[in-house]
């Protein structure tokens, strides 16, 4: 457990200014008393209008900077002391890792090969106490898994890694520097595998928030293939808690599955988005908005299936999932019909050239 000592000292998380990031510095501000140092490279994905409303609190503070500047990295170590670190930072999207794979391996492999470096060197210079108390923890997905058949028992944190896609390879190439650097170094490192997120601040690339924004536009609501891939849905603030109680009683040098249970297929949700976006514009002229479904052609290598079992972190550390999945769903889809600002913004970025060389 960590000392009383280690926990005035504040924490860093990487890629704080992107979707789980922002959520997560929101939640820690929000339920903590001590301080968050954000690390952020802000790529085309990093977004400091996620972070306005808090860029002003005492707590917070944001450093621009890559993980794998390792002279910046080092001097911000030593001069903040963190007690713990999350990193987040990484390259996300599965369809830009089949067009750019270098930038995730670049990213998700060696600046974050890098970071672990630096950490270790941080670390071992720290007391017995603090040693003992510090933790890493390597926020992880589902993915490295790889794709479970249709009555596939759910995926357990033992289960083999089996990565599709150059993201989820890149993913779980550096889970294993991880794993090693807790085996051979005995660095405090865990592992946290979740499923797709969905909340407030997505990147409109990611299945949910691209739906909510093509159909605002009333532009085509584009399903991959069949449209009848399964996926674990995983509402962001219940990541942020059940991250917080890792932290503070997970166990080093083990992995945590940090999924919901809700697992719907594509179709699925992509109506469930029309319907509750028929209800909340009554008069848009785009409704029925599942008018807008076009069936394209299927990403190569579609993972069609993935399923978590979540037992371990909800029998030993007393997490679980809150509210249901349709309301959770209601809110996201009224948060960016509530914030089309930060849509726009968002817009008029780089974000039309990806939307044009993926879909057009
Ligand atoms: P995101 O793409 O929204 O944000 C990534 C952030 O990392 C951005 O702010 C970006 O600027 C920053 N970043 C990228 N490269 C960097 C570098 N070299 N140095 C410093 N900062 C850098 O991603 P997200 O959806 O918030 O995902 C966060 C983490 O969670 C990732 O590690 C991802 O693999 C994992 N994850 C996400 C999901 C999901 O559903 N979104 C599911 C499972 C796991
Ligand atoms: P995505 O949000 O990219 O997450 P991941 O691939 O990491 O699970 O995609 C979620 C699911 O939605 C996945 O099965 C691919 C599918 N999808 C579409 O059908 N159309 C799209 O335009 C996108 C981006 C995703």
């Amino acid at each position: 457990m960590p000392t009383s000592r280690s926990h005035s000292n504040p924490i860093l998380i990487t890629g704080g200014a992107g979707f789980i990031g922002s959520n997560f510095v929101h939640h820690w501000l929000n339920t903590q008393e001590s301080h968050l140092i954000n690390l952020d490279a802000l790529t085309y994905s990093g977004n400091l209008n996620n972070l306005k409303d808090i860029a002003e609190d005492p707590r917070y503070t944001f450093i621009h900077g890559d993980v794998g500047d390792r002279d910046k990295v080092r001097a911000l170590l030593h001069k903040t002391k963190p007690r713990a670190i999350l990193h987040f930072a990484a390259e996300t999207h599965v369809d830009r890792s089949i067009k750019t794979p270098e930038s995730f391996v670049n990213t998700n492999v060696i600046a974050s090969y890098h970071l672990l470096e630096e950490i270790l060197g941080y670390w071992k210079e720290l007391d017995q106490a603090e040693k003992q108390s510090f933790r890493f923890l390597n926020i992880s997905t589902d993915e490295v898994f790889g794709s479970l058949e249709k009555n596939d028992a759910p995926t357990v944190e033992e289960s083999p890694y089996r990565p599709n896609s150059p993201y989820s390879a890149s993913k779980a190439a550096f889970n294993h520097l991880a794993r090693a650097y807790h085996a051979t170094f005995n660095l405090p490192v865990i592992t946290t595998y979740c499923s797709n997120n969905f909340g407030p601040y997505q990147f409109p690339e990611k299945l949910i928030p691209l739906m909510v924004v093509q159909a605002l536009q009333s532009k085509p609501l584009p399903i991959y293939g069949d449209g009848k891939q399964m996926r674990n849905w995983l509402y962001v603030e219940d990541h942020c808690k059940a991250l917080n109680l890792i932290l503070e009683n997970g166990v080093p040098g083990s992995s945590y599955n940090i999924g919901s249970d809700n697992e719907l297929d594509n179709l699925t949700l992509v109506n469930l988005i029309c319907t509750l976006l028929d209800e909340l514009l009554p008069s848009s002229p785009s409704r029925p908005y599942k008018q807008l479904i076009q069936h394209v052609a299927d990403r190569p290598g579609h993972d069609r299936k993935y399923s978590l079992d979540s037992s371990k972190i909800k029998k030993e550390l007393g997490w679980t999932p809150t509210g249901n999945f349709e309301e959770h769903l209601r809110n996201t889809v009224q948060w960016y019909l509530r914030n089309f600002a930060w849509v726009e913004n968002v817009l008029s970025g780089d974000y039309r050239l990806w939307m044009a060389s993926q879909y057009e």
